[in-house]
């Protein structure tokens, strides 16, 4: 697969310059958060934007990753369907690399002061700078039937769950930019409000930030039913790719040249390919030297050889969920642990310490 080097939002380094990004205040370690929502199986879109980046990134921080389940209720859902969501977030985790020797893998319901935090930050949130988050009128007019309240308190969640490991970095998908912007905003006003505590954190946004899906337009997404999943078999990958994968939809017959400037199949060759398939390819598509079909043989090579340790390793988790659930258990506590620090420092800082 090709290199992601991920820079940080605000400047723009490479990851490596996280240890120095300017502007954070209160730094109290080189802590990273970032979470997942246990809202379905995940895709490649989630890989490459975030699992991907999150694997290099525990080898130099401290880094807490967590299965968010408390944004997954926002949706409607079947509460037996619940266990079995956070079971296959946390064996992708682990399938795609995380090491729980390095990072803490957490599960967000465990640990209630991302909730009461949430509340506490709430209060210092302005109204409109929460009606305005495009993710908020996106989801609304996604689910006209269930606008509910924790779906505009979302993003305080959100900025709950790094504010209370004062983690000073958090690497997501490009999607995911606004939230980051608002927890650096919502950070500010309660330092301005109670004095200097949070960090403002950088968001990290990888070079495949935004994976586009089957469908050649939209972002990859379980909602828009456009997603190859990291647990898809072969054949189902295959199949997907052939009949779904829209490519330059102006080459209608095998004997059209092709653009692969406009064709989706070929951004994903850039993510998967090596640079010489990558140049055969657009070359072959120009001259109309080859199908879309035989263009599409190369990518699908590419996407299962990437996928296939991937899916090996979740055979493996899955037979071991006991073993899963310890991690998560272990993972959770730790985070208990520094969460529990930063509330009574916050209850300290807004006067709430009367019975104590
Ligand atoms: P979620 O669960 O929708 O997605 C998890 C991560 O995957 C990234 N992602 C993508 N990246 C590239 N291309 C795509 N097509 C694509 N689809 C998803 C997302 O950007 C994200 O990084 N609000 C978050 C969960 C969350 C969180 C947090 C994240 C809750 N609290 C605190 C960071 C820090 C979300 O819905 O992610």
């Amino acid at each position: 697969m090709t290199a992601n080097t991920p820079t940080t939002g605000d400047s723009k380094r490479s990851v490596t310059g996280v240890t120095s990004v300017t502007g954070v205040t209160g730094v109290t370690g080189q802590r990273i958060f970032s979470g997942i929502q246990p809202s379905g199986r995940l895709h490649i879109g989630n890989y490459l934007g975030a699992i991907s980046q999150f694997v290099p990134l525990q080898e130099e921080y401290e880094c807490i990753f967590g299965i968010v389940d408390l944004h997954a209720m926002t949706q409607l859902y079947e509460k037996d369907e619940m266990s079995q969501r956070i079971t296959n977030a946390a064996v992708n985790y682990l399938a795609c690399g995380l090491d729980p020797n390095k990072a803490t893998l957490m599960l967000q319901s465990g640990v209630a002061e991302h909730a009461e935090l949430a509340w506490i930050l709430s209060t210092v949130t302005p109204l409109p700078w929460i009606q305005r988050v495009p993710t908020f009128k996106e989801k609304a007019r996604h689910q006209p039937d269930n606008v509910n309240m924790g779906l505009l308190n979302y993003p305080v969640l959100m900025a709950a769950d790094i504010l209370i490991y004062k983690s000073v970095a958090v690497p997501v998908g490009e999607d995911q930019r606004p939230h980051l912007e608002l927890t650096r905003e919502i950070a500010r006003a309660f330092n301005a409000r109670f004095g200097s505590f949070f960090p403002e954190p950088a968001e990290i946004i990888g070079s495949q930030a935004r994976v586009i899906g089957l469908d050649g337009k939209n972002r990859m997404s379980k909602s828009l039913d456009n997603c190859i999943y990291l647990d898809d078999e072969p054949d189902v990958i295959r199949e997907k790719i052939a009949k779904q994968g829209v490519t330059d939809p102006a080459r209608v017959k095998r004997t059209d040249p092709g653009n692969p400037d406009i064709c989706n199949i070929f951004t994903w060759h850039k993510l998967f390919s090596t640079k010489e398939e990558q140049a055969y390819c657009a070359k072959e598509c120009r001259k109309a030297g080859f199908g879309c079909l035989d263009c599409k043989a190369i990518l699908i090579k590419n996407i299962l050889a990437v996928l296939e340790p991937i899916q090996e390793r979740q055979k493996e988790l899955m037979a071991d969920l006991d073993g899963v659930k310890e991690i998560i258990r272990d993972g959770t506590d730790r985070a208990r642990k520094i969460a529990q620090e930063t509330m009574k420092e916050v209850r300290e800082i807004t006067g709430l310490t009367y019975l104590s």
